[in-house]
């Protein structure tokens, strides 16, 4: 049995939501549990001629077998999420803690203009301001909420106790490392810590608790919102390359850059990373597409991997190979 925590390595949207996915199916946790900032994520997963798009359930809901928790550390917005609980059928297993804060009219108000629409490029969703109001101690919690009432439990119980009866158990970041709080590039950042330790915090999930922390990182790098992005490629560029994408959130355009070492180094050194996955690689290199074998790939699609392997001094061992939830090299074991 293992605990493994999944964490954006660059600025989000690395494919964080279909990897979560993947792992939910194939390693039967019985807890899929949410840390992060909020509904301020957009994660898309494809499944047989099913698209979902969740912004505050667990990515995870897939697999039925499992329970999806939100941790007390994200901020919910109880519209969101009993939308998407109706819409992809979650009911029952879907749960929140009784210290989630909960977003209200005004935080989305509030996020949808001046300094943090429009310097920040916030995703007017409400989660900066709630969690300013937190830090102020005037946020409600969704133990206040009647229509949550039905949902709320005790995350970091329900996690240490399913680790204690030896239950595998995921914990999915939100975001990407460059984005938190603390070691992102601020000001242009998220409201919280979204690294692996703040993921773990979220969800009331010790340290020691820890077996695997899997950064994702994708074929390139892309940003949605403003803030540095180091060798951005021009727009004909980024066509010519087919690296174009827009926010599951916001719909608006990311802007895209290369692969990046060093950030992705840092990234693995921030979140004590044991393994990577990387997503996109049939992006990248179109002869990837479906492959569920390393050995299936073209030589300059494996010396990407060695040299990621390589340069990070951790095993590559998931492999996006295109948007389904099963196009996936799986290398572990
Ligand atoms: P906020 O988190 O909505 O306040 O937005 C702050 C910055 O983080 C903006 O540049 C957003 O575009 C970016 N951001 C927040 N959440 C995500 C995400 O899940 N994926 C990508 N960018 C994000
Ligand atoms: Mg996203």
């Amino acid at each position: 049995m293992t605990t493994t925590v999944v964490v954006g390595g660059f600025f989000g949207d690395e494919g964080k939501g279909k990897i979560i996915s993947y792992l939910a199916s194939h390693d039967s946790p019985k807890i899929v549990a949410r840390g992060g900032a909020g509904p301020n994520a957009g994660h898309t997963i494809k499944d047989g001629d099913r698209t979902y798009k969740v912004r505050m359930l667990p990515s995870g809901f897939l697999n039925k077998d499992a329970r999806v928790m939100i941790g007390p550390g994200v901020v919910v917005d109880p519209d969101v999420l009993i939308s998407e609980i109706q819409n992809y059928d979650v009911g029952g297993r879907a749960l929140v803690d009784a210290n989630c804060g909960i977003i209200d009219a005004s935080h989305r108000d509030r996020d949808s203009g001046g300094m943090l629409k429009e310097k920040i490029g916030s995703t007017g969703s409400g989660t900066g301001p709630a969690n300013s109001d937190r830090a102020m101690r005037t946020l409600r919690l969704a133990r206040d909420i009647p229509e949550l009432s039905e949902m709320i439990t005790d995350v970091s119980q329900e996690i240490n106790s399913a680790i204690a009866t030896g239950e595998n158990v995921l914990i999915e970041g939100t975001q990407g490392t460059f984005l938190s709080l603390w070691h992102g590039t601020y000001p242009y950042v998220t409201s919280k810590d979204v690294t692996a330790s703040g993921i773990c915090a979220d969800v009331g999930l010790g340290p020691t608790k820890v077996d695997e922390v899997m950064v994702v990182f994708k074929s390139y790098v892309t940003r949605v919102g403003t803030g540095p992005l180091n060798n951005v490629l021009s727009v004909e560029e980024m066509q010519r390359r087919g690296w174009t994408e827009f926010g599951t959130v916001t719909g608006r355009p990311r802007r895209a850059a290369d692969f990046d070492m060093s950030l992705a180094a840092r990234a693995a050194m921030l979140n004590g990373a044991t393994q990577a996955a990387v997503t996109k690689m049939d992006v990248r290199f179109p002869r990837c597409a479906h492959k569920t074998e390393f050995g299936d790939m073209p030589d300059d699609a494996k010396k990407f991997i060695l040299d990621i392997e390589d340069a990070l001094g951790i095993p590559v061992s998931i492999i996006g190979t295109g948007p389904y939830v099963d196009d996936i090299i799986d290398r572990r074991t």
